[in-house]
């Protein structure tokens, strides 16, 4: 793979590949040659540092790594997560062809048909009135409580799916912070509020905490008796949640084989299954499917996850840029940012690669982003101008949900076209000049400022345009970014399935509360948290 690296180095120097703007002006078939589709979703990467001989050099570069023989055992059942010792099979969650899936010589199959069954008519009892809070009204108000995997992936999804939501309305509490559940517990009526505790291993100190406020919120307002019926819970960990109090009607169970981050598939989806209905659910997961078979067969050229990944690739280790922006032009992707951060952020956020020694180059890059427009008036400035180059990957429909808004959908689109096209053309210090001579501003001024006004071009971006943001779509898109950090995760010979770096922290804070309550003393902590626990118990009220 080294040497494969320094060739493609050695490509991009001598075509002068990082000049975008020429290799447009040089080949008018660029676009043709540089984007693919799979049904209405369009990737538009002609606007990256690519060309013939890059690509050939990164299909090779997937060869050499191992990149199919890893997606095979994936999707197989082997249990790539080997530092867990686990299979990583969120494929199967939405395996709608119902092929066999063998974990450890068993199909998994039938269960998580069971399971889907179990959440479709737990669903549709809320839905509809039939399962009723303890004094007999039905339930208005669904709250997930839980964190990361648990929450990111329905909160985003129930908000990019707004036009879909015909249920109770959907509320998330995520932070340990007091003020997320005492600000949504405001806004509820206790005898029509049901809670869904979501913890994959039910043992997560947010979740945990938060769940025992809501707990006492139903107890103190309705008695002990009402608690099993304003509560559920999604847990791999059955005994604890058990524990806990539910009833086991209430339980929706998931498998160690399914990352916190990959669980959006799973019972996890439960508060949006909720919220759109389960038939809307089975499209979302229809979307899933279609581009895992896609991922799984396409050739290099057309597979969308796989260019996605190698073009990734590319950017950090080749060209070495430090993040990458995800740049949605729909706001009802405002979370999926945040969603796409630990997806990528906490799957390929290593140091050490699967032989146990130090990553060559980079791993994953930042993941930060924001919908457009409104980043735009943000931050956008830094992407066009500053000193760090940012691959940008923008998305947009073709239609909205807003038939009488047409016009602004039209702008938004506008919009979005105009930023990747500023990105790779730029404008020259003569471009920049001729503006301000035009408008009468003197020679010498115009030499002063336009220095100012010149932006450099040739800054990458991918963008995917599809028909409309529906449940098809939106989990066809999610799978596409799964599989994308998964293709850069065996680039990187990491493994991308486990998270051992959110331990250390969650360990110390365990050790520190008992110091923050004032129990413990403080003495054999660094000086700097000394001084900092000694300054917050100095103004604790
Ligand atoms: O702290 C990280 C993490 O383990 C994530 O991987 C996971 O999604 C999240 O915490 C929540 O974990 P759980 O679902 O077990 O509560």
């Amino acid at each position: 793979m080294r040497a494969i690296i320094q060739d493609l180095k050695s490509a991009v120097a001598r075509a002068n590949a990082t000049n975008i703007r020429a290799a447009f002006a040089a080949d008018p078939d660029r676009f043709e040659r540089f984007s693919a589709s799979f049904g209405d979703l369009l990737m538009d990467y002609s606007k990256t540092a690519v060309n013939e001989e890059i690509l050939l050099l990164l299909e090779r570069l997937a060869e050499v790594g191992g990149v199919a023989k890893k997606r095979e055992e994936m999707f197989s059942g082997v249990p790539i997560n080997f530092t867990e010792g686990r299979a990583v099979l969120h494929t199967a969650l939405r395996n709608r062809s119902n092929t066999p899936v063998l974990v450890e010589g068993k199909d998994v199959m039938p269960d998580v048909n069971a399971v889907l069954a179990a959440m479709g008519a737990f669903a549709d009892g809320i839905r509809s009135g039939a399962l009723k809070g303890a004094t007999g009204k039905p339930i208005t108000d669904v709250v997930n409580i839980g964190i990361g995997g648990s929450d990111l992936g329905p909160v985003m999804a129930a908000l990019a799916l707004a036009p879909y939501h015909d249920g109770p309305r959907a509320h998330f509490v995520s932070n340990v912070d007091g003020a997320h559940i005492a600000d949504t517990l405001k806004l509820l009526d206790a005898e029509t509020t049901l809670f869904i505790v979501a913890s994959k291993t039910f043992t997560t100190i947010e979740t945990m905490t938060n769940a025992a406020s809501a707990r006492a919120f139903i107890a103190d307002k309705l008695g002990e008796a009402a608690v099993k019926h304003h509560f559920a819970a999604v847990s791999t960990a059955l005994d604890k949640v058990a524990a806990f109090g539910i009833e086991s009607g209430r339980i929706f169970g998931f498998w160690d084989w399914v990352g916190g981050r990959y669980s959006i598939w799973s019972a996890i989806g439960l508060p949006l299954m909720i919220a759109i209905g389960p038939d809307n659910f089975g499209k979302f997961l229809d979307g899933a499917h279609a581009m895992d078979k896609h991922f799984r067969t396409a050739p290099a050229r057309q597979n969308l996850p796989m260019l996605l990944g190698l073009i990734g690739y590319y950017h950090r280790n080749v060209l070495g840029y430090p993040s990458r922006a995800i740049l949605p032009y729909d706001q009802r992707l405002l979370r999926f940012p945040a969603y796409l951060q630990q997806l990528d952020m906490e799957s390929n956020g290593k140091g050490v690669t699967i032989d146990g020694t130090p990553v060559e180059g980079n791993s994953g890059p930042v993941v930060w982003g924001e919908p457009g427009t409104n980043g735009q008036h943000a931050f956008y400035q830094l992407i066009h101008q500053g000193t760090s180059i940012i691959p940008a990957e923008f998305m947009i429909a073709a239609n909205g949900f807003e038939p009488h808004l047409r016009h602004q959908h039209e702008l938004l689109i506008a919009n979005c076209l105009a930023q990747s096209e500023a990105l790779m053309k730029g404008r020259t210090l003569d471009e920049a000049k001729e503006q301000l001579t035009s408008k009468s501003m003197d020679e010498a001024k115009a030499d002063f400022i336009a220095p100012h006004r010149v932006f450099t071009g040739n800054r990458p971006s991918i963008t995917f345009v599809y028909d409309k943001l529906t449940p098809f779509a939106l989990g066809r898109l999610i799978a596409l970014y799964e599989h994308r950090v998964f293709v850069e995760g065996v680039l990187f010979r990491i493994n991308s399935f486990d998270q051992w770096g959110v331990e250390l922290g969650k360990e110390l804070a365990t050790g520190l509360l008992p110091v923050v309550q004032g129990k413990e003393s403080v003495a054999g902590h660094d000086s700097s948290t000394q001084g900092l626990v000694t300054a917050l118990a100095g103004l604790k009220a």
